[in-house]
């Protein structure tokens, strides 16, 4: 791509300079632990890179959604000390955004210090549609850096975003990519053009509305294409199929009709799945064929008919891309079907095929369901970013970088 590296920026020098890097530590936490430290692994190289050099580096990360006020349950306070382990050195964790705290701290930077703000989502400028007000939180974090600062967009995850941190910042700050951001982008161009055939693609997860852009987008240009997931109720529903309680989008059955007539020979759907009587841990599972749902019960995982299915539809793919679980994998009784789904990607991968898994919920499976990670040939750590770059959209984080 046509923009300023890392690398431009270290050979330039940051030595006593103040540079603003953008991370996507938007972690899963249950109450204050980690459960994936994932982003924050692939956030450290460019802020170590940085601080090495001798740069004092002020780090910008959103957690979760707050309303755009301070709240302690979305405090990156556990994020901090996680970043700090990760990176072997001090991080410090100012107590606001860009308030008195964050400014005296920034202040007090010494070269190879790092500094992390509080999630820039407890200021509402951050999210805000408009332009000025962003640009004014904007301008508040370049002045924690020093009009000779520098911006480096490393945070991913959150380019389909266009909000202060992620796009106004870079466009008053000279700007690069960070590595992530650089590897994320080469990745994922590999699989919009020349990608090698047969080209698979695994979709999963819950609901279809979220996945319709990039069903269509990659539905005309893959081989094979198979849905998983919550949302494969609603392409069963489609056919005529009674999904008892399972999830189902009523309003998008009809588009499902529609893109199993057009693409029938390209998409696959499960042909059995596992049961359960209630949503739960716990609850009482069997495995039926997609035909036999009953009346009370809801599918949580496709079952191993459809991974066999699947994973002979996998076998001899050269590229895969993969988004979203095929069950409900934090429980142990439905997480086979994404295991086994997985394990496909994971030997096709070992047989040549390139293969990528597209951030969120499939990276935490992998992590989670103890996968080897070096089985892939890359696990993105943008969700949303990167089904909106598959489906062909302008990434305004990307975009502003160009410039
Ligand atoms: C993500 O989790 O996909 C990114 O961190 C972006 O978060 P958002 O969807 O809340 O903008």
């Amino acid at each position: 791509m046509a923009v300023q590296t890392l690398k431009d920026l270290l050979d330039a020098g940051v030595e006593g300079r103040g540079v603003l890097v953008r991370s996507d530590l938007n972690v899963p936490l249950d109450g204050a632990t980690i459960t994936d430290p994932g982003r924050i692994v692939a956030s450290a190289p460019t802020i170590k890179a940085l601080a090495e050099a001798g740069a004092k580096v002020v780090v910008t990360a959103h957690l979760g959604r707050p309303k755009g006020e301070p709240d302690p349950k979305f405090s990156l306070a556990p994020v901090a000390a996680k970043l700090g382990e990760v990176l072997g050195r001090n991080v410090q964790l100012a107590g606001d955004v860009v308030g008195q705290d964050a400014l005296a701290r920034s202040e007090g930077l010494t070269d190879g210090d790092i500094l992390l703000l509080e999630n820039i989502r407890f200021d509402p400028r951050e999210t805000s549609k408009d332009d000025a007000e962003r640009l004014a939180l904007a301008r508040d974090l370049v002045e924690l850096v020093g009009d000779d600062g520098a911006f480096v967009s490393d945070g991913f995850g959150v380019v389909h975003r266009k909000q202060a941190s992620v796009y106004d910042v870079a466009t008053l700050l000279p700007h690069y990519a960070g590595t992530l951001v650089a590897a994320e982008v080469e990745v994922l161009a590999r699989l919009s053009a020349d990608s090698e055939r047969p080209y698979a693609v695994v979709l999963g997860g819950s609901k279809v509305s979220d996945k319709l852009a990039v069903i269509e987008a990659l539905a005309p240009k893959v081989d094979t294409l198979v849905i998983g997931g919550g949302m494969c109720f609603t392409f069963l529903a489609a056919q005529g199929i009674s999904v008892g309680n399972s999830l189902l989008e009523e309003s998008m059955i009809e588009t499902c009709k529609g893109l199993l007539d057009q693409f029938g020979d390209v998409i696959h759907i499960p042909q059995d799945v596992v049961i359960a009587d209630s949503f739960s841990a716990d609850a009482e599972a069997k495995t039926v064929p997609v035909t036999e749902i009953e009346d009370g019960w809801m599918g949580l995982d496709i079952g191993p008919e459809s991974v066999a299915r699947f994973a002979h539809h996998l076998a001899g793919a050269k590229t895969v891309f993969w988004n979203g679980p095929m069950g409900v994998f934090e429980f142990a009784k439905f997480a086979d079907g994404t295991k086994g789904v997985a394990e496909a990607i994971i030997e096709a991968t070992g047989k040549g095929a390139f293969s990528v898994v597209g951030g969120g919920d499939s990276a935490a499976a992998v992590r989670l369901l103890g996968l080897p990670e070096d089985g892939f040939s890359h696990i993105s750590t943008g969700g949303g970013a990167s089904l909106e770059y598959l489906e062909g959209k302008e990434l305004p984080g990307i975009a502003v970088l160009e410039g």
